[in-house]
């Protein structure tokens, strides 16, 4: 049975391989190492790609290219999204021309949120994180989807000229007038930069969560579509695996118990890791003798994805807990403790940013 990605959805992708079978998304292995300076790629976190070869070859030839996501207003930036924040900055450094969209109008339609009420999330929750993850204010694009230029509006609209409603049900299944407007937006997102307006043809890379596949091969197919008109280069895209949430089950915004947000009071944030959902044992006893499960444990997923930069510490981590050397309450502590560190010094960068954010929202 094939499965449908939902992009609008709340399951938890569980056979990342499937992905691989069913949908063409390619293993990002080839690519691993080269940048072995990057966590998540050096960790098989980004673990797919489509036509990244052609990203590849823009950095290793010194070439333009583009770097685009678009982030969701609607709730507090947590340690999930952070990694979408890291991979900004990743490409940023590498030289890549930033575009970064605030999706208010998918907040408006698909979750009912204000626009008001979207663009203080896009301030105070996304933008600031950003900057102070060290987003740099140079080659840097930044929008919302209710409010741009002309040029990304009538992209938008020729776009539904060549995508029909048997399509988009193929893709979305039962579709309603909201999703067909998000869906065709998030491809105008993704293309513009390819118009004359805004630089012209050149690769562009989408890093995404598998969920946001279905809008990646949507404008893919567009691109293809529209080649004779506009000379779009289909676009690239990497997939990231998630973490999950503190409780199990997804890490999402509209729970606050399932994420630790960047502005999280340090202590809130230390009581949430000592709370956390474990791979640990139900005695202390049996722990030692067992050993824990890292690869069940939300805690471990910190250490994995942010706190530990050092493979070699993070190999002892695990080991450890592998081994039953170590208890689930002693290594809660540990993760606190570097997690309520590393929140009061991003609290602190957050305060000297003010100004910039500003300065991005001028643009
Ligand atoms: N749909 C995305 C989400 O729910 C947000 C988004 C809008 C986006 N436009 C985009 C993501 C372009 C990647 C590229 O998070
Ligand atoms: Fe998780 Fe640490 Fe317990 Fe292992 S020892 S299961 S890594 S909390």
């Amino acid at each position: 049975m094939a499965e449908r990605l939902d992009p609008w959805g709340s399951g938890r992708i569980e056979d990342y391989e499937n992905l691989f079978r069913e949908f063409g998304i390619n293993s990002f292995e080839k690519f691993r190492n080269k940048f072995q300076e990057n966590r998540y790629i050096r960790r098989g976190i980004i673990f797919g790609h489509r036509d990244f070869s052609r990203i590849m070859n823009s950095i290793e030839n010194k070439k333009p290219f583009v770097m685009m996501t678009g982030l969701m207003p609607s709730g507090k930036f947590h340690f999930g999204h952070k990694m979408v924040a890291d991979q900004i900055v990743f490409y940023q450094k590498l030289g890549a021309e930033i575009f970064i969209c605030s999706a208010d109008l998918e907040a408006y339609l698909m979750r009912g949120i204000s626009f008001e009420t979207a663009k203080e999330i896009t301030i105070d929750e996304y933008l600031t994180n950003y900057l102070a993850l060290g987003l740099e204010n140079k080659n840097l694009n930044f929008w919302f989807q209710s409010n741009y230029k002309v040029p990304y509006y009538r992209l938008r609209d020729m776009l539904s000229k060549k995508v029909t409603f048997n399509e988009l049900s193929g893709i979305y299944g039962e579709l309603t007038t909201g999703k067909i407007f998000s869906s065709i937006t998030q491809a105008a997102d993704i293309l513009h930069p390819q118009l004359r307006e805004f630089g012209g043809s050149r690769p562009v890379v989408v890093p995404v969560g598998a969920d946001q596949d279905p809008h990646i091969r949507l404008t893919r197919d567009l691109a293809a579509r529209f080649q004779s008109e506009f000379k779009f280069i289909a676009p690239s895209s990497t997939y990231h695996k998630f973490m999950e949430g503190l409780q199990g089950g997804k890490m999402s915004s509209s729970d606050s118990n399932s994420y630790i947000a960047l502005t999280e009071n340090p202590e809130d944030a230390r009581k949430k890791i000592m709370n956390a959902k474990t791979g640990g044992r139900a005695t202390v006893a049996e722990q030692k003798e067992k050993g824990g499960i890292p690869e069940e444990c939300t805690v471990y997923d910190f250490f994995l994805y942010h706190l530990v930069d050092d493979d070699n510490d993070l190999m002892r981590i695990y080991g450890d807990c592998k081994g039953g050397k170590q208890v689930c309450g002693e290594c809660k502590k540990i993760c606190a403790d570097m997690i309520a560190k590393f929140l009061e010094e991003h609290q602190k960068k957050r305060e000297k940013v003010g100004g910039v954010v500003e300065s991005v929202l001028a643009n």
